[in-house]
């Protein structure tokens, strides 16, 4: 298909379309210890791996998740992480026909020269870590750097960020790990719904001409984008249909149909909106795989009904249930509130 004709090219091809399953989408359980903290500290918990272990062993032991989630994103302590009995994260997963992933970046940091915007690191020894990280049972990767609309966003940073996920691209498909492509456009700002547009068009502009430079795959990658919405703070809100149409014009003027899998980020919206959102984009076919990778959309109910109180697990695991099974409708364009 293009000189990275590697060795993993027929395997990659096959975990993406895995992922990108009818009905499915991921389940991102990947916030860094930082974030995980933050969370926990929602519900009044001590950020600390006893209590990070029992939250994702909640989230990872849930029966009949699988029919609704085709892939986990897990950050490196999780991927490597058993249960209280001893069974590995990954193999309570794969048990559910849920395929394990890995956040390969090392966050965010400031970028010389730019609006104050950030660049993300993580490309020294990406290599190896990744053909570790395929060794213990990950299959794709993950890759998230943002564009902040309010800060510019500045030439720089934009090319910066396309070329970062890029080279994490390759070198994802080199060691056999699909790579999610994620410049998160971020939602702050008083912005309108069609300034995000005119940036999203930008950012995807340079992120696809970076990856075919790359000699990226591009049947063997999955893309994580934002949603095109009005900024949070933009007194002229939207409604589901007319972000839906927004979105869709983004994805027709920019992604290759050859992309498997488009798994939106829900980037601070309720759980409901993001719902709703995904099912209007799905109304009628489109190329690809319109589909989820939630973190806070998927795990905010579970959260609260949670609270760290082990006689609440089984209940916290039909609130993640009820939400994934929202959202696996949402996929087929088949749920209504
Ligand atoms: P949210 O769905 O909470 O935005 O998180 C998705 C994610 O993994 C961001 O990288």
């Amino acid at each position: 298909i293009s000189v990275r004709a590697g060795s993993y090219t027929d395997e990659l091809i096959k975990t993406a379309k895995a992922i990108a399953s009818p009905g499915r989408g991921i389940l991102a359980m990947d916030e860094s210890n930082a974030t995980c903290g933050k969370r926990l500290a929602s519900i009044g918990l001590e950020n600390n791996e006893v209590n990070r272990q029992a939250y994702r062993q909640l989230l990872c032991t849930t029966p009949g998740l699988g029919q609704y989630i085709s892939g986990a994103i897990l950050f490196e302590e999780t991927l490597y992480q058993s249960t209280t009995d001893g069974k590995r994260f990954v193999d309570c997963l794969e048990e559910e026909d849920i395929v394990p992933g890995i956040k390969v970046d090392k966050g965010l940091v400031p970028l010389p020269g730019s609006n104050n915007e950030s660049w993300c690191q993580g490309l020294d020894g990406l290599a190896q870590r990744s053909a570790e990280y395929y060794k213990q049972g990950a299959r794709f990767a993950k890759w998230r750097t943002v564009i902040s609309i309010p800060n510019g966003p500045s030439e720089l940073a934009i090319q910066e960020a396309a070329w970062g996920l890029a080279r994490y691209a390759g070198i994802s498909q080199d060691n056999g790990l699909v790579p999610i492509v994620e410049p998160e456009v971020l939602l702050d700002g008083d912005h309108g719904i069609d300034r995000t547009l005119e940036v999203a068009e930008k950012v995807w502009n340079e992120v696809f001409y970076f990856l075919a430079k790359n000699n990226v795959i591009y049947e063997g990658i999955l893309l994580k984008p934002s949603m095109v919405t009005p900024g949070a703070e933009c007194k002229d809100k939207k409604p589901s249909e007319v972000i839906a149409e927004y979105t869709l014009r983004l994805l027709k003027r920019r992604v290759p149909p050859s992309v498997p899998g488009i798994m939106f980020l829900s980037g601070g919206q309720s759980e409901v909106e993001a719902t709703l959102n995904l099912n209007a984009m799905n109304q009628n076919p489109n190329p690809w795989h319109v589909s989820f990778s939630y973190a806070r959309a998927l795990q905010n109910s579970v959260l609260k009904t949670w609270q760290g109180r082990p006689e609440n697990v089984q209940e916290a695991k039909l609130a993640l249930l009820a939400r994934a099974k929202a959202n696996s409708l949402a996929q087929l364009g088949k749920y209504s509130a």
